[in-house]
């Protein structure tokens, strides 16, 4: 896609974002003290970005995993999830933290949370990047939030427009 920087408008600028991340890595090497093994679940492909930036600032022992899964066509969500690709590890017993880009309606999160709950993780935790709050349709506890973000699509830092932009270094918005 030609010229999508032109149309974006700066919310946060890669220098802001490293900074918000290793506040939150702190929160989150804070919260894990006594934790052996945390597996992180990188939620594919928005939340690759944050995901590698975020467990480079902590020192708690990660697994890394990833995980893709799908719930949205077009620009609205739908409350089921298909999952694109599984994880490679078993997390029965297992302290689990999800790392996402957004969380929007939550249908995507809640479906996924539920679906990690039934493999029984010794405890299950979220982190995103950015919250679009007053969007939520149905309600997720989340532990870990970057940004509120307003109600603007959002671009760059994984952020994509039909699979462009995700590689733009800070976090943009078209304005409508
Ligand atoms: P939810 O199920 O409505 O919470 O949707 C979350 C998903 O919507 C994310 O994983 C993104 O793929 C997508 N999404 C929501 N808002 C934006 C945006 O502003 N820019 C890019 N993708 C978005
Ligand atoms: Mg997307």
């Amino acid at each position: 896609m030609e010229n999508l920087e032109e149309k974006l408008n700066v919310l946060y600028t890669e220098n802001e974002i490293q900074e918000r991340i290793a506040e939150i890595a702190k929160m989150i090497d804070n919260d894990y003290k006594d934790c052996k093994e945390l597996i992180t679940i990188c939620i594919l492909k928005g939340a690759a970005f944050f995901t590698v930036d975020l467990v480079k600032k902590m020192k708690t022992p990660i697994v890394f995993e990833v995980m893709q899964v799908s719930s949205y066509s077009g620009t609205e969500s739908t409350g089921a999830i298909s999952i694109k690709k599984d994880l490679d590890a078993d997390i029965e017993g297992k302290d689990v933290l999800i790392v996402e880009d957004i969380i929007d309606t939550g249908y995507t999160l809640r479906a996924l949370r539920q679906a990690l709950l039934e493999r029984k993780p010794k405890s299950l935790k979220i982190a995103v990047l950015t919250d679009k709050k007053e969007r939520r349709k149905v309600e997720v506890p989340v532990d870990y939030v970057g940004y509120e973000i307003p109600n603007k699509f959002v671009v760059g830092y994984g952020f994509d427009v039909d699979e462009y932009g995700r590689n733009i270094p800070y976090i943009g918005y078209i304005e409508e």
